[in-house]
């Protein structure tokens, strides 16, 4: 039914695109004939400032119209490959609760703001899988703390600092870990951001000096702070907690369908030869550090 919705949405969309080129069409001829009747030469024609203005215009309008239609397309194609994949995502989540909550009714919502569950299930995966207690950095607290905190008092060992620049969204995830019963398994500490130089440019980025001292990460979550486009607020993790980071540990990047997360993992890969693709997470990116 929805995939039947989406496809009259596109037919409906690629018409209005039609209409639009029409009348773009219409105008433009419509100008042409008024500068013949004006008998203005062609030479006039160019030459008159005005009559250029318009034109440009209407041609930068074609254009627009033609990067809705690229943006919209992708847009659509997005959402097939998301429809396809419910089913697969929907039983990998039932398998996470079965592992980890069976017996919990309530839990906190995965997608959204937070990230999804292919994240949750590689990070739970691996917190399950190894035998040493792991330490586990997030950058950007919420349900992603929750569903961590879990894997690890499932797995009975291991221990979880999530950072956050809001104090009240600090305190908002701490008092989610109470109420679900997993509050000794994760410290979500305030870090302001300040700004900070990362291979000679600014960033805003989180106080680390907050950390502590003897924190080797074995896996790095990069969901914070929030993307501001064009400004790469992400890239300084690696950078800056590379030193930390264990040899094997793994590197959760979400948000890698935008550009600057992407731009991020290659400028990662490019200073850091050891860091190296692993999976696809949906809209996330998993790393490793050979
Ligand atoms: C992308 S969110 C982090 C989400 C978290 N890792 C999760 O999976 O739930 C990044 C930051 O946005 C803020 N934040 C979290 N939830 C939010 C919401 N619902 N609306 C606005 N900001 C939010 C918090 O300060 C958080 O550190």
């Amino acid at each position: 039914m929805m995939r039947a919705a989406i496809s009259m949405m596109r037919r409906e969309l690629v018409g209005l695109e039609s209409v639009l080129m029409r009348e773009i069409d219409a105008l433009a001829s419509q100008i042409h004939e008024a500068s013949h009747r004006e008998q203005l030469s062609a030479q006039a024609l160019t030459d008159s400032n005005a009559l250029a203005q318009v034109l440009e215009l209407t041609e930068s309008g074609r254009r627009a119209i033609q990067a809705i239609h690229t943006t919209v397309e992708r847009g659509f194609l997005a959402t097939r490959v998301s429809l396809e994949q419910m089913p697969h995502v929907l039983s990998e989540y039932q398998q996470i609760r079965h592992r980890l909550a069976p017996d919990q009714i309530a839990l906190p919502g995965l997608g959204g703001w937070a990230v999804t569950v292919p994240v949750v299930s590689a990070i739970a995966g691996r917190l399950l899988l190894d035998d040493r207690p792991l330490t586990v950095l997030e950058l950007g607290s919420g349900a992603s703390t929750f569903w961590t905190a879990l894997a690890i008092s499932r797995s009975g060992r291991g221990r979880c600092v999530s950072l956050d620049h809001i104090a009240e969204f600090a305190q908002k995830t701490r008092d989610m870990l109470r109420a679900n019963g997993v509050a000794d398994h994760a410290d979500v500490l305030y870090s302001p951001l300040v700004a900070q130089e990362v291979n000679g440019s600014t960033y805003e980025y989180y106080d680390l000096s907050v950390l502590p001292d003897d924190l080797a990460i074995d896996v790095l979550i990069i969901d914070g702070p929030p993307g501001i486009p064009n400004a790469n607020t992400r890239y300084p993790a690696i950078p800056l907690l590379y030193d930390r980071l264990q040899p094997g540990a793994l590197i959760v990047v979400d948000d890698t369908i935008r550009a600057d997360e992407r731009k991020a993992m290659a400028s990662w890969q490019g200073q850091f030869p050891d860091i190296v693709w692993e999976a696809d997470l949906g809209k996330a990116t998993l790393l490793r550090r050979g």
